[in-house]
Order: structure tokens, then C-alpha cells, then sequence
């Protein structure tokens, strides 16, 4: 029988970052670097939303989807992290498979094929880990897959930003559905970042700056969208 997405993580998990078996003496190695490596991409002040926004453009899409892209900003504390904003992005792309959660599991092993030109960072495989300026545990939602990624090191195996972790609720799709609004077919992937206290207002302002006229630059994103969910109380 074919392994479930969360077998598949847990397999990740088990061989790839050892979790239940032996230390590995290089892990605390390798947490500097990612750890540095997110610390360059502020320094270049690599945008997330631009980071986003270009993943969703390489993304595949089914025929007849009109590729979308829906950036939706909330009070509502769905992770349960405490976060006094959340930041919900939904893309109607084909999703996650086994191979793009191995390399978002991963730094600088990107899936993607080299003919993009990319202005600042290049296609090092790392555009993703720009969220962890914003958020400091950002989760994807995608075909069957709920997972979430921690900044602070794994207890488990000291390693921060690349060991994914099940979750279980907190959000639960239910949840997440409720936020995209219950009368729509939710899309294939949601990626959900409970903003730091102090990116909250940064990130609306950067969402404010984004102009539809960046649809011109996109060859596949025919629909843009940002809007804030108002909490029913
Ligand atoms: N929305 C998404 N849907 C499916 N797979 C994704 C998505 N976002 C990221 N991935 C997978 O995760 C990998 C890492 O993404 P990341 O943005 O960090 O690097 P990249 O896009 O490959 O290169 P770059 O450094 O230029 O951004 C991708 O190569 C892809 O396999
Ligand atoms: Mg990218």
C-alpha cells in the first residue's frame, strides 16, 4: 500500500533527520548555516511576499485552472501560537508533492528546472526560508499534507527551520476553511504564517504595496487577491 503524507513525513523525519535513532554530531552545524543563511537573506532584504509569489508563478497548474494566488490576513489565532496576526496564502496549484516536501525539507536543493532568471538570490532553493523573517513557524497545508516548520531548533534533533512536524489541529482544515470562506472549494495549498508580534504592521504595509500591476511581470498568476477576514464574534 502506498505511503500516507504523514507516513511520508514521518519517514523524513526518521531517516533524513534521524529523529529516534542516533545523534547526528552535524546537526548543530548545519542550524548555524541555515540560521546564517536566513540571516543573508535579510541582510539582501529578500522579500517573502516576492518569494511566495514566484513559487506560486513556478508552480504547476491543471488545465483549466485560472492559476490564482489569495492572500488573506486575520485576528483570528488559528495556529494557537499566540500570534496577534496571521497571514494565510491559498494557491489552486497542483500541490505539494513527495519530491517539493523533500526540498522544502532541505536548504538549496531545489526542484526546479534552471531556465529561471532570478534578479537577487538566484535559484538557491532557499526563496522559502525568507518567511522566517515574518513568522517563526510557518505551516503548508497541501494534497493531504499538514505540516509546519519551527526557527527555533527541534527538540529532537537541535535543528531549526527544516524538520517538518505533523500537526494535527491548531489550524485544522475546518479551520482554515472557515477563514477562506466556507461557500468556496478551498484550494490545494495553504501556506499559514502567524506573524512575530512586531512584523504585523510591516506585513500589512507590504501588502498594501502590492500593486496588481505585478501581474504584468507574471506569466502564470492571472489572479491576485489580498483581503482581511473579519472575525465574527
Ligand atoms: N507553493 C509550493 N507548491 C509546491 N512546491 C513548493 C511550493 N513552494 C515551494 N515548493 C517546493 O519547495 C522547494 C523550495 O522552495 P524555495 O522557494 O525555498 O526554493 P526554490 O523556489 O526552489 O528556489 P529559490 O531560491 O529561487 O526560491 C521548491 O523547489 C519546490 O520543490
Ligand atoms: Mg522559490
Amino acid at each position: 500500500m502506498a505511503e500516507s503524507p504523514k507516513q511520508h513525513i514521518d519517514r523524513v523525519r526518521r531517516t533524513k533527520f534521524s529523529i529516534g535513532g542516533a545523534d547526528n554530531p552535524l546537526t548543530e552545524d548545519l542550524h548555524q548555516a541555515v540560521k546564517n543563511l536566513s540571516a543573508e537573506l535579510y541582510a539582501k532584504d529578500v522579500h517573502f511576499l516576492m518569494e511566495l509569489i514566484q513559487n506560486a508563478e513556478d508552480n504547476e497548474y491543471v488545465e483549466g485552472v485560472n492559476p490564482s494566488l489569495e492572500f488573506v490576513i486575520t485576528s483570528e489565532d488559528i495556529t494557537a501560537t499566540g500570534a496577534p496576526a496571521t497571514l494565510l496564502i491559498f494557491n489552486n496549484e497542483k500541490g505539494f508533492s513527495e519530491k517539493n516536501i523533500e526540498s522544502i525539507c532541505s536548504v538549496g536543493r531545489f526542484t526546479k528546472k534552471g531556465n529561471r532568471k532570478r534578479g537577487y538570490i538566484g535559484e538557491k532553493g532557499i526563496g522559502f526560508k525568507s518567511v522566517f523573517l515574518i513568522t517563526s513557524q510557518p505551516y503548508i497545508f497541501s494534497n493531504g499534507y499538514q505540516i509546519r516548520f519551527n526557527e527555533a531548533p527541534c527538540s529532537h534533533c537541535s535543528l531549526g527551520y527544516i524538520v517538518p512536524e505533523w500537526v494535527e489541529k491548531h489550524p485544522s482544515l475546518v479551520d482554515i476553511q472557515r477563514i477562506y470562506g466556507s461557500a468556496s472549494v478551498l484550494p490545494t495549498t495553504t501556506i499559514i504564517l502567524p506573524l512575530k508580534s512586531d512584523k504585523v504592521k510591516p506585513v500589512k504595509e507590504q501588502l498594501s504595496n502590492v500593486h496588481p500591476e505585478v501581474l504584468l511581470f507574471l506569466s502564470k498568476i492571472k489572479r491576485l487577491s489580498i483581503r482581511e477576514h473579519c472575525q465574527r464574534s
